[in-house]
């Protein structure tokens, strides 16, 4: 990855900016020296992600739900808020839904009237269970829009419908990420992604869970290339609006990845297999040559060194919180 050029300071809002991802870019955007308003509800965000960050004279934190408008004047609005784990979004699916349409409205709506650039963090989701391997962004997907997981599905490709209209007809600056299998620390433990899922269950000394045979194949980003990406995304010429993929072309089986786990961990955890879960894709694996084209960005992180990382701070967690 290249140098990063100094900018001046801007004031960016971040939404969901207490999850996961949402944290590493409050960081990153605060050590480029911008000011940072982070937008959250915590539902699956966590005050943990952002303490570090609390006394920073730069950094705002305000409680609030995206589904509601927002008046606050910023430069760039990055929108990350809406859960992003199957467990955490069907688990309210009517909310998930309402956080990607009614928060993008919002969001693009506040963008219109304070004329700031905009970037949605869209997914890989996208395309569904996908039938084109792997997946360029001009491939449509293969989504079941009534299943369980069409609340989150859906609801981004309607954010993602409702960025490019407000660009046409608004002329607004949009970006749009499709951001495929990230992973690292302050990952929620118990969210049942794959990756906390394994190393969970690989520190715990229980049984490692692969649901169907452990053949389908997923491709993982760590946290730091991918903010990295993002943040190249928004700095980007106004013509280039995406969509991009953001991930890593490098695909493993899911078995794979858990005798990987075990071996980092050095667990004696035994692999049993479940059926597969309703429209669970078979292949992901990411197309980047548009990002690597227009963003000069590609991932550089090792999966075992990425791996190293996020079981040092799940083990860290445990160590705080036993059970
Ligand atoms: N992590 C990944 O692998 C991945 C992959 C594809 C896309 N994404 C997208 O990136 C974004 C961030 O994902 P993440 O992994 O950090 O998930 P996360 O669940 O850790 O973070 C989402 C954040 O949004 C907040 N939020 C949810 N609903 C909200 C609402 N209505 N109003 C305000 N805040 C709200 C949550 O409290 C949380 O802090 C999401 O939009 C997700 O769809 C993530």
């Amino acid at each position: 990855m290249g140098v990063r050029m100094k900018i001046d300071r801007k004031r960016v809002l971040v939404t969901g900016g207490a999850g996961f991802l949402g944290s590493y870019l409050c960081e990153l955007l605060l050590k480029d020296g911008h000011e940072v308003l982070c937008v959250d509800n915590f539902y699956t965000g966590r005050r943990a992600n952002i303490r570090h960050l609390i006394t920073h004279p730069y950094f705002e934190v305000l409680r609030h739900d995206v589904c509601f408008p927002l008046y606050v004047e910023v430069d760039e609005i990055f929108n990350l808020a809406c859960p992003a784990s199957p467990v955490h979004y069907q688990f309210d699916p009517v909310q998930t839904t309402k956080t990607s349409v009614h928060g993008s409205i919002n969001m693009l709506g506040l963008a219109k009237r304070v004329k700031a650039k905009i970037l949605l963090a869209s997914t890989s989701e996208v395309y569904g269970d996908p039938r084109v391997h792997p997946q360029p962004e001009t491939y449509w997907g293969h989504v079941n829009p009534i299943g369980l997981r069409a609340c989150y599905d859906e609801g981004k490709r309607c954010a993602e419908t409702l960025f490019f209209d407000y660009h046409r007809q608004h002329n607004l600056r949009i970006k749009v990420a499709r951001i495929f299998n990230t992973y690292g620390p302050r990952m929620h433990p118990n969210d049942g992604r794959v990756v906390s899922n394994f190393i969970m269950q690989a520190l715990k000394g229980e049984e490692i869970t692969v649901y169907g045979d452990g053949s389908q194949t997923r491709s993982f980003c760590y946290v730091d290339d991918l903010i990295d990406g993002l943040v190249r995304l928004m700095n980007s010429p106004d013509d280039f609006t995406g969509p991009v993929n953001l991930g890593t072309p490098y695909e493993f089986t899911i078995l794979q990845l858990a005798k990987l786990v075990i071996k980092l961990t050095g667990s004696k955890s035994k692999i049993v297999y479940k059926p597969l879960p309703p429209d669970d894709p078979k292949q992901r694996q990411a197309d980047i040559t548009l990002a690597k084209k227009a963003l000069q960005w590609e991932s550089t992180t090792p999966l075992e060194k990425g791996l190293r990382k996020t079981i040092q701070y799940f083990k860290e967690l445990r160590k705080e919180h036993p059970r």
